[in-house]
């Protein structure tokens, strides 16, 4: 298998590398996935790198807002589209006594009344209102506004980054994908699913699920095994891995003769109404040019067999982009052995009820295979705490779970050498 290149990356303190012995071996120490010490660094890269929260779809109006957790942080986000347009984020936090701001979890209106004593802030983050103003002489309402967040936006993607002294920019922390994606038609599929679960396992096991097809014959041989896995290539090596700074990114395939089963006669009738996820429906887009097929860095093989093109962004977000729509996944560390996930599913806008079905089908299938997967991880984390195994293992075909550990590696060093630098 052909090995992409490995390029040094910057999380804003400096050039680092993925770990050879890693990248060289594929071998991981099965420590970074329970042990305290880690988790406490991996804490403190979610405080210092660039993380993805939502998308400016979802603020479509000057004064929409979301709420957004980061809990390994503990912090809550707010974050507005103010009436200038522009999106800015704010901790979630009031500054009479501490009480968490906004409850909700979006709203409209671009005005936060705190649920305790209803002082009121604006979406310039503004503290505009103090009931019973005259006890609080000492107050000056001006440098008593919201705590803000750095806050940017790549190709409709909102990224926060919880460092306020940091420097870095969200496109220099995205390096090569800054160019690599660039205008990239997300807003082609505006039809959207949002489902999300706790799952008792190491956030990073959560995503190297989502990183290897080679898992999908044995683990998903009731779901989607017979639709990626083929003849010519049964454990689904991707038709193409790069790795982009501290991302990474690989084309995976699909089986060009998967058959629908007359025995599944609702698999049959959804998949002739289009919109899949899993299978790419060759002949469903009108304009070429505003799907992802259209993008000349989408299908970077130009294979007649693509399936998918997935992104890793360093830490925690995952993108798929097929030919019926795109979705996302975001892990969420909250403690050692303890992950959220969620995923958002995207859609072009359903235009029958044919449409709609295949998306709700399309949804079934998705949540059914998802559900194997973490069912699967909280088997893993349990028997990984016993201590009887040292390493994994990964293999030439798991390129981007190598990758990822390795770029994950080198993060936490380099907070452990920064500590003992301050010592
Ligand atoms: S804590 Fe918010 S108004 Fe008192
Ligand atoms: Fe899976």
């Amino acid at each position: 298998m052909q090995q992409p290149v490995l390029t040094p990356f910057d999380l804003g303190t400096g050039e680092l590398r993925p770990d050879p012995f890693i990248m060289e071996t594929g071998k991981v120490d099965l420590g970074v996935y329970y042990k305290q010490e880690r988790f406490e660094a991996e804490k403190e890269i979610f405080g210092r790198v660039w993380l993805n929260v939502a998308e400016t779809a979802e603020l479509v109006n000057p004064g929409d807002w979301i709420v957004r957790e980061v809990k390994v942080r503990s912090v809550s986000v707010i974050i507005v589209r103010g009436k200038d347009g522009e999106i800015r984020a704010f901790h979630n936090i009031c500054s009479h006594r501490g009480m968490k701001l906004v409850w909700d979890e979006k709203g409209r209106g671009g005005k936060f009344s705190c649920p305790y004593h209803a002082w009121m802030f604006d979406w310039a983050g503004d503290l505009i209102n103090i009931p019973d103003e005259a006890c609080f002489s000492y107050v000056d309402k001006k440098e008593s506004g919201l705590t803000p967040i750095r806050c940017e936006t790549w190709e409709g993607l909102i990224f926060i980054n919880l460092d306020l002294e940091g420097t870095q920019s969200l496109a220099d922390y995205l390096g090569p994908l800054t160019e690599r994606l660039k205008n990239v038609p997300f807003a082609s599929y505006p039809y959207t699913a949002r489902v999300g679960s706790m799952i008792d396992a190491n956030w990073k096991l959560a995503i190297e699920a989502q990183c290897e097809a080679y898992h999908v014959r044995a683990l998903h041989a009731r779901t989607v095994s017979k639709m990626l896995s083929s003849t010519d290539n049964p454990f689904v090596h991707p038709l193409h891995v790069e790795y982009l700074g501290a991302h990474r990114m690989n084309s995976v395939p699909r089986n060009p003769d998967f058959e629908l089963s007359p025995a599944k006669l609702v698999q049959a009738f959804s998949f002739m109404n289009a919109q899949q996820m899993v299978i790419a429906d060759t002949g469903a887009q009108d304009k070429p040019e505003e799907t992802f097929a259209g993008h000349e860095d989408i299908n970077p093989t130009r294979s007649n067999f693509w399936g998918n093109d997935q992104f890793v962004l360093y830490p925690h977000f995952i993108f798929h982009l097929s030919l019926g729509g795109w979705w996302l996944h975001r892990f969420w560390p909250i403690a050692a052995n303890k992950c959220y996930w969620e995923a958002v599913y995207h859609f072009e806008r359903p235009q029958s009820l044919r449409n709609q079905f295949a998306v709700q089908y399309s949804l079934a299938l998705n949540r059914d295979t998802l559900m194997e997967d973490n069912l699967a991880l909280v088997q893993q984390q349990m028997v990984m705490e016993s201590g009887a195994k040292k390493i994994v293992q990964f293999g030439e075909q798991e390129g981007l779970c190598k990758h990822l550990a390795a770029v994950s590696e080198a993060a936490a060093n380099d907070i452990a050498a920064a500590r003992i630098a301050a010592e």
